[in-house]
């Protein structure tokens, strides 16, 4: 060990520590920005491979021994202008974030406060949504929705039949309500009344709802589900989001576009 006096290095001097110390946060700084860069691609990956597998489970497709991307294989995804209800193909529907795009200039609108129910203040122009194909024809329009539950944004898909009204499947996957009360909402039993109601009354006004208590037979009953017991808050949440998205200012125009070309179909 050097004698200090000899060296003139006081290893507790204030300047020493203080280089020191700046040192190691400037290596530390630059370790962490150098790992998050490394693996952002990673993650956007593994954000796609997650996104893609609730779209596959919400269809019914979903099998856990086969590839995510293989069995994508059949599922298109396009992007659509929420207003007119048509397709885009100037946007890059892989790389385009409808999250993000919501709050940019241009790409973002707010919603009337009218038309607000799902509580979520803006939304993108445009949309993704993903088409299970068969032989070259539609069988599901899967579409993503969101709004506020009781204490969170809740996220999912709502897929829908070539009729543009008949409900093919709901998933939420993501959302931060309370486990054994809000969390029904992902829970398989509450999610098997969906499929097979129906989201519009005969006038095309979206009917679409989660009542308290059980579903009661008459005429209303293909638009409902059961309440969630305990949370219904959150099921309040979920009709009002699945009522903004396939209402004029969500899919509205794109489900009355697809329909109308599966009736001419045939
Ligand atoms: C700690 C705590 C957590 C709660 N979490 C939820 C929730 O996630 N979703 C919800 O709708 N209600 C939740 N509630 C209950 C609501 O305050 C409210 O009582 C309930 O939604 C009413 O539903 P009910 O009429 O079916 O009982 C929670 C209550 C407490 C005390």
């Amino acid at each position: 060990m050097p004698d200090e006096k000899k060296t003139g290095f006081s290893r507790d001097s204030i300047s020493n520590t203080l280089v020191v110390a700046i040192g190691v946060s400037l290596v530390c700084s630059v370790l962490v920005s150098s790992a998050a860069i490394v693996l952002r691609p990673l993650q956007e990956a593994n954000q796609n491979e997650f996104r893609q597998r609730i779209v596959l489970e919400v269809a019914g497709l979903y099998d856990p021994g086969v590839p995510v991307d293989e069995q994508f294989g059949n599922i298109e995804t396009r992007i659509v202008d929420l207003e007119t209800g048509q397709y885009v193909e100037d946007v890059d529907p892989q790389s385009f974030d409808a999250e993000a795009a919501a709050n940019e200039p241009g790409l973002g609108v707010g919603i009337p406060k009218d038309q607000d129910i799902a509580k979520i203040g803006r939304r993108a122009v445009y949309a993704p949504v993903y088409i299970v194909m068969q032989d070259g024809a539609p069988q599901q329009y899967i579409l993503p929705v969101r709004g506020k539950g009781l204490w969170s944004t809740l996220y999912g898909y709502l897929s829908v039949e070539p009729d543009g009204n008949t409900v093919s499947g709901l998933r939420f996957y993501e959302h931060a309500e309370t486990p054994g009360l809000g969390d029904q909402i992902e829970k398989e039993p509450w999610l098997a009344q969906w499929p097979g109601q129906k989201l519009y009354d005969e006038q095309g006004e979206p009917r679409m709802e989660v009542v308290r208590g059980q579903v009661q037979p008459g005429p209303a009953a293909i638009h409902q589900v059961d309440g969630l017991s305990g949370a219904t808050l959150t099921a309040n949440g979920v009709t009002y989001l699945i009522r903004y998205w396939i209402g004029s200012h969500g899919f509205g125009p794109y489900l009355a576009r697809v329909s109308s070309e599966a009736n001419d179909n045939g």
